[in-house]
């Protein structure tokens, strides 16, 4: 079992990549603000005491700096875990100053994460309530309806979050014809999934293709919020079945729910807000230290945290404000 302590751990693993890509916010260069973040992440993982190995790394589809795969981090003394990160989630949202960017990890004991490769991933991300009620191959108008009446709602009350790209262009006509209200967005649907599963956001679906990475994280998350991811890996170019095949996965018809994507037991999902978003808020800097905002949760036990963070300058009489 992974002593649920060290979910304490990653959340200033999680703290430190965000205060670091926070530095960057609105510089426009998300180059650098992902290299921050990685290596403010790789930096405070080595105090974690854990033998951790990296299974999923982000970066890899967009050349951009990453912690790599099979990369050992922590200490090399304690439990063996299995880590997939995102340091950066929302790297042009970071660099332009936009809502909604965070620093992620996920954490599980060996083989609690499937080995994804950087690839895209077609999802479907819905409230636990409807996880019956939906499935990624049905007509999105019977998903919409499913969802609707498991939430005791009509269709036109539901906000369906879809990534603003030229491939959605068929998904958005089906959704808006089907009457759903949609908010596109132009980063970031890991952490659409995750308000989709936390009632009184006004989310409550994500639909669409984003990153396979970001795909086993909001799994993650699911089993921490008892909420429903349904993946299927995406042939996008040829050297994605190559990747795919490194990874072993060979059937690429193949849908994935939630607990395939992620099985462990002992799973442990930390994220810190790195600009304002739905859940988190972003890294705040004043004179005397910087706030910092994380949710982290685990599956044992099942808990649900937020947590608000001062971390005080080394000064004289340093002012702390409500
Ligand atoms: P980054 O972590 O690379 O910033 O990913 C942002 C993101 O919007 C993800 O949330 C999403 O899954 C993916 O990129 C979509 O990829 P693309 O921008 O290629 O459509």
């Amino acid at each position: 079992m992974i002593p649920p302590d060290l979910s304490l751990e990653f959340v200033r693993v999680v703290e430190q990549a965000a205060i670091g890509a926070a530095r960057t916010m609105g510089q426009g260069d998300g180059e650098s603000a992902d290299r921050v973040a990685v290596e403010s992440m790789r930096r405070e993982m080595e105090s974690v005491a854990i033998a951790g190995s990296i299974v999923i790394g982000e970066g890899e589809r967009d050349e951009a700096p990453m912690l790599f795969i099979g990369e050992s981090v922590g200490t090399g003394q304690g439990p063996s875990v299995d880590i997939a990160v995102d340091p950066l989630e929302g790297t042009n949202l970071c660099a332009t100053g936009a809502s909604g960017a965070m620093a992620v990890l996920a954490a599980a004991e060996q083989g609690g994460l499937l080995h994804a490769p950087d690839v895209y991933m077609e999802k479907l991300v819905v409230p636990g309530v409807a996880r019956d009620r939906v499935a990624l191959d049905a007509p999105v108008a019977e998903n919409l309806a499913g969802l609707a009446s498991a939430l005791g709602r009509d269709v036109d009350d539901l906000v369906i979050i879809v990534l603003d790209r030229p491939r959605h262009e068929g998904l958005i006509a089906d959704i808006r014809r089907a009457g759903a209200r949609i908010r596109l967005i132009g980063d970031g649907d890991l952490s659409a999934g995750i308000s989709a599963a936390v009632s009184g956001t006004g989310v409550h679906a994500v639909m669409g293709t984003g990153g396979a990475p970001e795909g086993v994280l909001t799994a993650a998350a699911m089993r921490c919020l008892d909420g429903s991811i349904q993946g299927r890996l995406v042939l996008a170019r040829p050297s994605d079945a190559d990747r795919m095949g490194k990874m072993g996965i060979t059937d690429l018809d193949r849908i994935y729910e939630t607990e395939e994507l992620a099985p462990g037991e002992d799973i442990i999902f930390a994220a810190a807000g790195v600009t304002r978003g739905t859940l988190l808020q972003g890294v705040r800097f004043f004179g005397d230290g910087i706030r910092s905002h994380c949710l982290v949760m685990t599956t044992r036990p099942r808990q649900v945290r937020f947590i608000d963070t001062i971390h005080v300058e080394d000064r004289p009489a340093p002012i702390i404000r409500f």
